[in-house]
């Protein structure tokens, strides 16, 4: 990657944002274009609503509000792909998430979604998502959060494990591209990895995309949304 394609936007250009319902039509394609271009496997619109529908308060963006203005002419070809309907701003990052009770008598977070921008990798964006996510889950009573990344991954790794996460288990070919992946976890109370009764081996995730997926085979998928 050249250095022009990474050069950093202005910190205090960028707008951290909570998501929010009423905003579907403005962020929603960007959030699917960013989040699908590195993805292991493909989400439906309805996992995309399916968390944004019950926690689009656990999502947060970042927004750029003037693409034109600072950019190279590289960097604006890949800012109009993930351009929110506002033409008058872009999409930089986002990270989605959920907290809910799980059976092992938990109230879990679960981080599902998390990308920044190729062209603004590097500066602190994801791990400040990440952060909001964490501090919005704490703010609610979360035991623990949860995810998963794929093992080859290194700068999701990387990130999570400096925020303390740690390594609870690996999942064998976990995504539909037969990659395997780390589920990490970070304890945010003492006293949770006890309680953890992690005996599912497919994952979280892969349950919820078997159901996701059940869901679109009834509905179908693009007849509901361009
Ligand atoms: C993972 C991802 C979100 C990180 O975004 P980012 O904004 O660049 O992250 P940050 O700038 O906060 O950096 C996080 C850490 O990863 C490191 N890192 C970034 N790219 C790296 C790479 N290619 N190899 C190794 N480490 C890397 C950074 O140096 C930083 O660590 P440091 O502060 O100790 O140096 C981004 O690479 C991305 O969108 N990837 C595609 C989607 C994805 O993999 N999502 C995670 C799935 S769970």
């Amino acid at each position: 990657m050249s250095a022009s394609t990474n050069a950093p936007l202005k910190a205090d250009a960028l707008q951290y944002v909570q998501y929010h319902g009423s905003k579907e039509e403005t962020y929603l394609p960007a959030i699917r274009q960013l989040i699908s271009k590195d993805l292991s496997e493909p989400y439906s619109i309805y996992v995309y609503r399916y968390f944004l529908y019950q926690w689009g308060d656990l999502c947060y963006m970042v927004l750029f509000p003037s693409p034109s203005s600072s950019l190279t002419s590289s960097n604006s070809m890949l800012i109009r792909m993930t351009q929110a309907h506002d033409s008058s701003q872009t999409l930089i990052g986002v990270v989605v998430s959920k907290l809910e009770p799980h059976r092992s008598g938990t109230f879990r977070g679960y981080i599902a979604m998390l990308a920044v921008q190729e062209s603004h990798r590097g500066q602190g964006i994801a791990t400040k998502l990440v952060c909001m996510a964490i501090d919005a889950m704490k703010a609610r009573d979360a035991d623990e959060i949860v995810l998963e990344t794929e093992v080859s991954n290194t700068a999701s790794l990387k990130l999570y494990e400096r925020l303390g996460f740690l390594r609870s288990k690996r999942l064998h070919r976990y995504y539909l591209n037969g990659n395997t992946a780390f589920r990490l976890v970070l304890y945010l109370k003492e006293g949770t990895a006890s309680k953890r009764a992690d005996g599912d081996g497919r994952g979280y995730a892969a349950m919820e995309n078997e159901m996701m997926g059940r869901r679109e085979g009834m509905m179908g998928d693009d007849r509901f949304y361009p």
